[in-house]
């Protein structure tokens, strides 16, 4: 059996996050959201006050520690030892992520972040640009899509149950949109599937369809 790392991207919604979370559970593999830790940042500069800036954004890295650490939840995400894991997912980090995490100091620095997190560990990381960028040797990659109707509809869901914000489905759909567009066309790792991912489109599939189709690739790869 090898230690492999399986790199799961696609844009929001497309159901990464569950997926990666219970596929890495059902593997006994470590899981790392690279989502979150984008958000962590973004809320440190929201936190900050200030103007967005490339030196502001270097600053906030510079002197920010993001920890991710496992929790029977998936993932807890600390800034600076506090626990921001309900905060990293507030409206206002939805609407103001895409533009930091386009920025070059904070995608190398994060990059590199992951790199030592995931390096040599039997790991699951979900993002953006894992199979492309972070980890491009990665034995297995799996690029999730879903119409946005679907994807709008679970982040509504998502939304109502954990109490985190009262937008509408539509104004969901809305910023679903002008996210991808921005996560798509951004000039540093953008949003892109990596030629040799298995691309899954998961509009009419339950999350424990999604879950078994990727753990029959997994269980495939680590066997190979
Ligand atoms: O997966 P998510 O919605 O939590 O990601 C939040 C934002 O972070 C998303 O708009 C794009 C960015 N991101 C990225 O650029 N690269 C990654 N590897 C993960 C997330």
């Amino acid at each position: 059996m090898r230690k492999i790392i399986i790199a799961i991207d696609g844009p929001a919604g497309s159901g990464k996050t569950t997926s990666a979370k219970l596929l890495a559970e059902k593997l006994n593999y470590i899981y790392i959201d690279t989502g979150a830790m984008y958000r962590a940042v973004t809320f440190a500069w929201i936190e900050s006050k200030l103007e967005m800036s490339d030196e502001v954004l270097q600053n906030i890295i510079n002197n920010s520690k993001i920890e991710l650490k496992p929790s029977p939840q998936g993932q807890i995400t600390l800034l600076n030892g506090v626990d921001v894991s309900k905060e990293i997912r507030s409206d206002i980090v939805n609407r103001t992520v895409s533009p930091i995490s386009a920025n070059e100091f904070v995608r190398r620095h994060l990059v590199e972040l992951q790199r030592i997190l995931g390096q040599g560990k039997c790991c699951v990381m979900d993002g953006r640009d894992i199979g492309t960028t972070v980890f491009p040797d990665a034995e297995l990659k799996i690029y999730l899509t879903a119409s946005i109707g679907a994807r709008a509809k679970r982040r509504l869901i998502e939304y109502q149950e954990k109490g985190i914000s009262n937008l509408s489905f539509n104004e969901i759909a809305d910023q679903i949109i002008g996210r991808d567009r921005y996560d798509s066309n951004r000039t540093i790792s953008p949003l892109r599937k990596a030629a040799d991912a298995v691309e899954i489109d998961t509009s009419d599939m339950t999350l424990v369809q999604q879950v078994d189709t990727i753990y029959q690739l997994a269980i495939k790869a680590i066997n190979e």
